[in-house]
């Protein structure tokens, strides 16, 4: 017997410490929260995409009386982007959530469905996607969906 470790590495960020671009990343994801359509949860998640053309494309979670018919901010972020955007890889995504009256003061953790459909993004266009999980208190970064997805099932998988 041995251990396998995996490591995952995120950078913790006060907000004013984010770059210009990042910051304004941040906040159309604050801002998606409010197109939210949460009456079941009323956990507004918002998600904002910026693609390598510099598109920044936005969503939030829209649920659905039928529960599981409804989709994470994630998700509708990365598949809008990707079917209006089909050439453009997806860079950075920034991901925030308001409850209760206010934004989580903690960094919002994308459920495992999203993080599988990150995962699929990055393998479409061969390349890692930042993330940004944004805390009223802290900012994550990661550079990867590796670190918030380790031992992950791809297509290489089924080779
Ligand atoms: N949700 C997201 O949109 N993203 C996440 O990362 C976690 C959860 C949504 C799904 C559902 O509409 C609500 O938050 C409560 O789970």
């Amino acid at each position: 017997m041995k251990n396998l470790t995996i490591k995952s590495v995120f950078k913790v960020y006060h907000f004013d410490e984010l770059s210009d671009a990042d910051q304004k990343l941040v906040l159309k994801a604050k801002d998606a929260c409010k197109k939210s359509y949460a009456p079941y949860s009323n956990f507004a998640v918002g998600a904002a995409a910026q693609l390598a053309n510099g598109t920044v494309v936005t969503g939030s979670n829209q649920e659905n009386a039928a529960y599981p018919s409804g989709t994470c901010a994630e998700r509708t972020t990365l598949f809008y982007a990707n079917s209006e955007y089909p050439d453009q890889p997806v860079k950075t995504l920034a991901v925030a959530a308001y409850n209760q009256g206010s934004y989580l003061a903690q960094p919002i953790p994308p459920c495992g469905a999203c993080r599988q459909v990150v995962l699929e993004t990055e393998k479409r266009y061969k390349q890692p996607i930042r993330i940004l999980l944004y805390g009223e208190k802290e900012i994550y970064e990661c550079q990867g969906i590796a670190d918030l997805l380790p031992l992950s099932f791809d297509a290489s998988a089924m080779d």
